[in-house]
């Protein structure tokens, strides 16, 4: 299991020292939520602090890019340095040519699917994928409740990625807790993302320890 905070619930004052922590922790990615207030009813990130990131850490730093029309803003978290993107199936028009476009530009590609959106959706892009984001609460803010029907979706998903033999990882995002995380991984989950969980205690470092613990 990969644990990917997420550092829309960290204190951006103290960014670094921040990712550092869950770095201690056992954290092995960064997770970076960009909202565009269109797509979400929130504004957070953008490229910039992909690089702040980058500067921070080793780490790989993985771009959510929940925004209306992703495709003019690909190269910019790509040179920024980020090495995952993810954008959504519900507002990326031609998915395939950003598909494409980030593998050309050596960032693993990815697809992330808000709770309703069918994973029917994915039937043709899976094969290009690196990973799928399953989101597992309503994108737009840290601090809430994972919806469990997500994780029949999920281990759903996980069984058309057998069957049809491709390496894809899924990761999951929103509302993951030590009290959850089992089932999480139990259903398929290969990377999770933590917000709250990471940061709220104000002891990132013991938190995604506690994490790891909790899954295994
Ligand atoms: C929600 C974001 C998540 C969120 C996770 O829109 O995509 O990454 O920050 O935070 P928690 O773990 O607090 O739900
Ligand atoms: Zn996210």
């Amino acid at each position: 299991m990969i644990v990917a905070p997420s550092i829309l619930a960290a204190d951006l004052g103290r960014l670094a020292e921040e990712i550092r922590a869950v770095e201690r922790g056992g954290a092995s990615m960064i997770h970076v939520d960009v909202m565009d207030g269109r797509f979400v009813p929130n504004i957070t990130f953008g490229p910039v602090i992909v690089r702040a990131c980058c500067r921070a850490t080793a780490l790989p730093v993985d771009a959510h890019l929940m925004v209306e029309d992703a495709e003019p803003y690909l190269d910019a978290f790509a040179d920024a340095g980020a090495s995952s993107i993810s954008v959504h199936v519900e507002s990326t028009r031609h998915l395939q040519r950003a598909i494409a476009h980030l593998r050309e530009r050596g960032v693993s590609p990815g697809v992330a699917l808000n709770p309703a959106t069918p994973l029917a959706t994915l039937e043709e892009i899976l094969p290009e994928l690196d990973y799928v984001l399953v989101m597992s609460v309503n994108p737009g803010f840290s601090y809430q409740k994972l919806l469990p029907p997500t994780l029949d979706k999920l281990r759903r998903l996980k069984h058309t990625v057998l069957a049809r033999g491709l390496s894809l990882k899924l990761q999951v995002d929103g509302g993951i807790d030590p009290g959850n995380v089992k089932d999480v991984v139990g259903a398929g989950a290969d990377i999770v993302v933590v917000g709250a969980a990471a940061f709220a205690a104000g002891d990132p470092e013991q938190a995604v320890r506690g994490l790891i613990e909790a899954a295994s």
